[in-house]
């Protein structure tokens, strides 16, 4: 055990409790961004484009002007312009720079917002607005063989190129080589995109619904070219994100547009159907691999291509290939990323970015290899672990998916599992199980924290962070008390706020470790002058040098997911029995919250391997499902007892062991699903989802 972990054994961290803000919002007291109270506010609502590439030709505003309690439209002739230097973390997006021009780059971009008095008076006028266009061309049907497609982008870190991999190939006792399929994506949260802006007199304030209030507020300011300063972004209350609020959206876009033009309060709440057409899906991939294996089940080369949608208005990366860079020892490794330019929206990061399609394939076709060689796919798994990162030949800081999958495996029963396939039924139902491994890369990223001791003796602790629904306000309290060596009821913690200062965003898995790393450094000066007899006393804490600062190792979370399912060969339906997933994140801050983090992930892998895909009809360029009744996501009734636990963890160069939580539960799901369905079938899904009609097409007999 460590110095920190004996140190903090009897304090919060570690320690399960109930979200803090869970009565507020069982009860209606919380404010999301759409509930803020405001006097004299004004509500906006988007014109989307009916077309999928071109440009508006005429929009008849006066036609609308008229209408009862319009207050006056905004398009590319009076708004607001644009930087076109504003970004995200992958670099410029021009999907940002919406109005500026009349140019359509995708089917339900932005043409105009009709602010009026009532929420309902801007949505008749935006419904009456008449727009014509000047269509062009567009295409919008991807494959990996597009004649666009071109290398992505190496944001993520060169393409590996270990070993020779036809070399390695041909000397296999065996070869898997298949093409595996996943369709456009989308978050779905639960919470429409809702913005409300205002002028302070100098200073543009927004309450929004986003992932990170200071990295929105800054890429604000570029936007519309003010000093960082003048603008103020809160997000109190999100209801859930998964990367759709990671960037500045356009309803906080067009509601400063709105608030900026006609000179009072504007909120923009996006409609389901807006939230499908503008907030970015995960992109359709298509990924080939191939692994060659020797009789005893030690690999020898794994190749990885993956192909995916983008905008060639911003760069993206879906990083696929990234479990295949870190997860097992080979020879030989090689791996290559390709974006496929269409008029789409940008696509961004969805729920466990690039791993999660990734890994869908590497771990179906690591299932494959197993199958060719009888091998148990456990045991595959654990003689090819290695003993420094694959690719970068750097150490691991603790690599504990050996304990995940041996400490899975034991509760889920899968020492008696018969390998074969197709040889088990329930009645008329065919049933199998299947497993997946995954890891998921952690560490902190710069953020800053302040404490305040107050005269009372309680401390007031800000940090930038944001509060999506995972209860961060709650296990960061925990973490504030140990560090301050107090109990919790004496924290009172400030979040979601960019005046806090410079933090990282609740994404990557990596918003509890990043405000955490800050909250411990703000603590540890604090406790320096705790002697001072003046009170208040504040300081503030910025982790960007110690990070800087630490040596380069292979950090992250590791997974092992089992699944058992049931296969109805009449009607194709595939059933979830039992989902069981053992996690090493580092330390567990609260289990409470961390379990819930867990389980919803695996649902959402579930709903990715069962049921999710954006439909896009290739004549009209449009997304046809883009709604709930269209879009089916997993139901009460699909989802079985998940059951996700940890092993015992800690990441040795974060000062509070911990790694990361909150995506790795989606990331191994569905090739866990998929290996299982082959098992009960003898069929292989190697596109998702699972539909009953690819179930029944591809039965063998
Ligand atoms: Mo998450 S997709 O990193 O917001």
């Amino acid at each position: 055990m460590n110095a920190f972990v004996a140190e903090l054994v009897s304090g919060a961290v570690g320690v399960a409790r109930p979200r803090i803000e869970g009565p507020a919002k069982v009860t209606g007291a919380a404010r999301y961004a759409a509930d803020e109270p405001m006097p004299d506010l004004a509500f906006g609502a988007i014109v989307m484009s009916a077309v999928s590439r071109g440009r508006v030709r005429d929009l008849d505003v006066p036609a609308v002007l008229g209408m009862p309690g319009v207050i006056g439209v905004v398009d590319h002739r009076n708004a607001p312009r644009l930087s076109p230097l504003a970004g995200t973390f992958f670099g410029p997006d021009g999907g940002l720079l919406m109005l500026q021009d009349g140019v359509v780059p995708y089917a339900g971009c932005p043409v105009a917002l009709v602010v009026a008095r009532t929420p309902e008076q801007a949505k008749a006028a935006a419904d009456a607005l008449p727009v014509t266009y000047d269509e062009q061309p567009h295409d919008t049907h991807f494959s990996a063989g597009h004649p666009a497609a071109r290398p992505a982008s190496t944001v993520f870190g060169e393409d590996a190129n270990v070993g020779d991999v036809e070399a390695e190939l041909a000397r296999s006792a065996v070869v898997v080589d298949e093409w595996y399929r996943t369709p456009e994506e989308h978050c779905g949260a639960m919470e429409l995109h809702s913005a409300t802006a205002w002028w302070d007199g100098e200073r543009l304030q927004a309450v929004d619904c986003n992932q990170g209030p200071f990295i929105v507020a800054t890429g604000l300011a570029t936007l519309f070219s003010l000093e960082p300063e003048r603008v103020r972004v809160r997000a109190e209350h999100v209801g859930g994100g998964f990367g759709s609020k990671g960037l500045c959206g356009p309803q906080l876009v067009l509601a400063v547009m709105g608030a900026t033009l006609f000179g009072r309060p504007v909120r923009v709440t996006m409609s389901r159907h807006q939230v499908f057409l503008m907030t970015p899906p995960r992109p359709a991939t298509e990924q080939r691999v191939r692994i060659g294996a020797g009789a005893d089940g030690s690999l020898r080369a794994i190749d990885h291509e993956a192909a995916f949608e983008v905008s060639p208005l911003a760069s993206y990366v879906e990083n696929c290939v990234e479990p295949t860079k870190t997860l097992y020892a080979a020879a030989a490794i090689r791996t290559r990323l390709t974006a496929v330019p269409l008029d789409i929206l940008p696509p961004f990061s969805v729920r466990g970015p690039g791993l999660t399609p990734g890994s869908f394939a590497l771990e179906s076709a690591m299932d494959e290899v197993a199958e060719r060689l009888g091998l148990d796919p456990l045991e595959l798994r654990l003689r090819n672990e290695p003993a420094a990162g694959p690719v970068s030949g750097l150490p691991f800081s603790r690599r504990d998916l050996v304990a995940c999958l041996r400490e899975g495996a034991r509760r889920f029963g899968w020492a008696d599992r018969d390998h074969r396939p197709r040889t088990r039924r329930e009645g008329r139902l065919l049933a199998g199980t299947g497993l997946a491994a995954t890891a998921f890369s952690t560490g902190a990223l710069p953020s800053s924290a302040s404490i305040t001791a107050e005269a009372d003796g309680s401390f007031t602790v800000a940090v930038g962070a944001s509060d999506i629904g995972t209860g961060a306000r709650t296990a960061l309290i925990a973490v504030a008390a140990d560090a301050l060596r107090v109990g919790t009821d004496r924290i009172r913690m400030r979040i979601a706020d960019s005046d806090f200062g410079p933090a990282w965003a609740a994404g990557g898995s990596r918003g509890t470790a990043s405000w955490s790393w800050a909250i411990t450094d703000a603590a540890a000066k604090l406790r320096e002058r705790l002697g001072d007899p003046e009170r208040p006393v504040t300081v503030t804490a910025d982790t960007t040098r110690v990070l800087g600062g630490l040596p380069p190792r292979e950090r992250h979370a590791y997974s092992a997911i089992f699944a058992q399912v049931t296969a109805d060969p009449a009607t194709g339906e595939v059933r979830v029995r039992r989902l069981l997933g053992m996690f090493a994140v580092g330390r567990v801050v609260n289990p409470l919250l961390a379990r819930s983090q867990a389980v919803g992930g695996m649902i959402m892998g579930l709903s990715m391997a069962l049921h999710e895909e954006g439909v896009r009809d290739r004549a009209s360029g449009r997304q046809v499902n883009a709604d709930f009744a269209g879009y089916h996501i997993a139901a009460h009734a699909d989802v079985p007892d998940v059951e996700a636990d940890f092993v015992p963890d800690y990441e040795p160069d974060d000062p509070s062991g911990i790694k990361g939580v909150g995506e790795i539960g989606t990331v191994g799901t569905a090739a866990a699903i998929a290996n299982a369905v082959w098992h009960a079938t003898g069929v292989r899904q190697r596109t998702l989802p699972i539909r009953v009609d690819r179930v029944l097409e591809d039965d063998p007999r």
